[in-house]
C-alpha cells in the first residue's frame, strides 16, 4: 500500500470543502446476491448463489445479505443449503431483508433457524411520492408499519436461539423529508432498544439517485448529525446508480459521517446498478487505504461473476476491464515504456507509471497487456514490445522505420498486430534481407 503516492494536496486555506479524507476501510456488506440478483434477466439458482457467497467470503465480505427468503423459495433454500451445509464461515454474518408483515417476518425467521447469528433487515418505502401514490397511507400510518414490524422482529428475536443484529432502511430515504425519515428510523430505535454495545443499522438508501453526490453527502452528514444516541447506530449507505455518480455519493457519504456501504461487485443491481465495491475498495486502495477486500485476483473474480450473474465486465471498467491496463496510441506508450524503465532503473518501491493509476500486479494482472499495437500506435510501443516479448532492443535510429512499417502493415491490416505478428514483419523487412 506504500507504493501508492497521495494526490496532490490543494493548500488548506485554498479548499472549497472541509478537510476529510477516507482514512480507513467502512464495514462492508455485499447486496449481490439481493439487490443485484433480483436485477438479473436469470436469477441466479441455488448453485450459483454458492459460487458467488464462497467468493464473497474469499474477498473477505463479514456481511453478506443473501436473499429475500421470504419473498422467493429458492431464497429460503439458499439459507437452509448454506446453515445445514455449515457454509458460512465464522466471522461472517448472513442478511436478510424482510417486509413489515407477521407472516413475512415468521418466514423469514424460519429460513436463518440454526445459523449463530443473523442480520434481520426491515425496509419500508418513506418517500413523498411512495407514500401518495403507491401506499396512499399519511406518515403516521407509514411510521405505525415500521413500528410493527420492528415489534414484530423483536418478539421474533427474543425467542430465536440465533443472535440477531437489527436493520432498518426507510426505503426511498432520498426523496424522503429529512426530519420523517429521522423521525421513523427513531421511532425504529424506541423500539429495538439499541446500545453501543449492540448497535442497530439504519441504512439510508439512495433507492433512486436524485441529486448531485454532495446532496447525498449532505443528507447522511445531517442524519449522523441529528439521529439520537449516535453511538447506538451504525450508519449504513446505499447508493443506486440512476445518474452514474453512485461511487461519488458513497465517497463523499463516507467522509459525511456513514460508517457502512452497502453495494455490489461491478455495480449490479436495480436498473443502473447498485454503488460498485470493486471501484470503491481500489480506489482506497491506490490513495494508500487498506479496503480490507482482496482483489488481489480479479480475474477470478470476474469469472465467478460473469458465469454466476450472465453479465460482462465493461471492457473499461474501473480497475477490472480487459482494456484499463492497455495503451494503443504512440504518444501514451511511449510515456508508459519510459515510465516502465524509470521503475526498473530507480527501484523506489513506489508505482509511477504515466497512465496507469495502480500496478496492474496488484490485482494479479500482468505486464503483457499494458502495451497492444494497431495504427494508431508508435515507435515506443513496438520498441516496448520487442524488447519486453523477445529480449530484443530495437536501436535507436531503427525506430522511426520499423515504426512506419508496423503502421503500413496495421493500417492494411485494420487490426491490431500481435507481438508474434511484429517479429515476423521485423524479420522479413530486416533479418531475412541481410
Ligand atoms: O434500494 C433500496 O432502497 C433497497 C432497500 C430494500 C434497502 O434495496
Ligand atoms: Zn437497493
Amino acid at each position: 500500500l506504500r507504493k501508492y503516492r497521495p494526490y496532490p494536496q490543494v493548500p488548506l486555506q485554498d479548499r472549497r470543502w472541509p478537510d476529510q479524507m477516507i482514512t480507513r476501510a467502512p464495514i462492508w456488506c455485499s447486496v449481490d446476491l439481493r439487490d443485484g440478483n433480483q436485477a438479473l434477466i436469470q436469477p441466479m439458482n441455488v448453485e450459483e448463489k454458492l459460487e458467488m457467497f464462497q467468493l464473497l467470503v474469499q474477498i473477505g465480505f463479514k456481511e453478506i445479505e443473501v436473499g429475500f427468503p421470504s419473498a422467493s423459495q429458492i431464497e429460503y433454500d439458499f439459507l437452509r443449503l448454506l446453515i445445514e451445509g455449515n457454509h458460512i464461515p465464522t466471522g461472517v454474518v448472513p442478511q436478510v431483508l424482510t417486509q413489515a408483515r407477521e407472516h413475512l417476518i415468521k418466514r423469514s425467521f424460519a429460513s436463518i433457524q440454526g445459523a449463530r447469528e443473523a442480520i434481520m433487515h426491515l425496509y419500508n418505502s418513506t418517500s413523498i411520492l411512495q407514500r401518495d401514490v403507491v401506499f396512499k397511507k399519511d406518515k403516521k400510518e407509514i411510521i405505525e408499519l415500521g413500528v410493527t414490524g420492528a415489534k414484530l422482529i423483536r418478539e421474533q428475536a427474543e425467542r430465536a436461539e440465533t443472535i440477531i443484529r437489527y436493520e432498518y432502511s426507510p426505503e426511498s430515504f432520498t426523496g424522503t423529508e429529512l426530519d420523517f425519515s429521522l423521525e421513523i428510523c427513531e421511532a425504529v430505535m424506541d423500539v429495538w432498544e439499541p446500545s453501543p454495545e449492540k448497535p442497530m443499522i439504519i441504512n439510508l438508501p439512495a433507492t433512486v439517485e436524485m441529486s448531485t453526490p454532495n446532496i447525498y453527502a449532505d443528507q447522511i452528514e445531517w442524519f449522523c448529525r441529528h439521529v439520537k444516541n449516535r453511538d447506538c447506530v451504525l450508519i449504513s449507505v446505499h447508493a443506486h446508480n440512476d445518474r452514474g455518480e453512485a461511487v461519488a455519493a458513497t465517497e463523499l457519504a463516507l467522509m459525511a459521517g456513514a460508517d457502512r456501504v452497502e453495494g455490489t461487485l461491478f455495480g449490479n443491481g436495480e436498473r443502473t446498478g447498485n454503488v460498485d465495491i470493486v471501484t470503491l475498495a481500489l480506489n482506497m486502495f491506490s490513495q494508500g487505504v487498506d479496503p480490507e477486500l482482496d482483489f488481489s485476483r480479479i480475474n477470478k473474480v470476474i469469472n465467478v461473476y460473469e458465469r454466476c450473474t450472465k453479465m460482462k465486465v465493461h471492457p473499461r471498467h474501473p480497475y477490472a476491464g480487459e482494456l484499463v491496463y492497455t495503451a494503443f496510441s504512440g504518444s501514451h506508450q511511449d510515456a508508459i515504456n519510459k515510465g516502465m524503465t524509470a521503475l526498473e532503473l530507480t527501484q523506489s518501491g513506489l508505482w509511477e507509471v504515466p497512465y496507469l493509476p495502480i500496478d496492474p500486479q496488484d490485482v494479479g494482472r500482468t505486464y503483457e497487456s499494458i502495451i497492444r499495437i494497431n495504427s494508431q500506435s508508435g515507435k515506443g510501443g513496438i520498441a516496448y514490445i520487442m524488447e519486453h516479448e523477445f529480449g530484443f532492443k530495437l536501436p535507436n535510429d531503427m525506430r522511426p522505420g520499423f515504426g512506419r512499417v508496423i503502421q503500413e502493415v496495421s493500417d492494411a491490416c485494420s487490426d491490431e498486430l500481435s507481438p508474434e505478428m511484429i517479429f515476423q514483419t521485423f524479420e522479413k523487412e530486416y533479418l531475412f534481407n541481410v
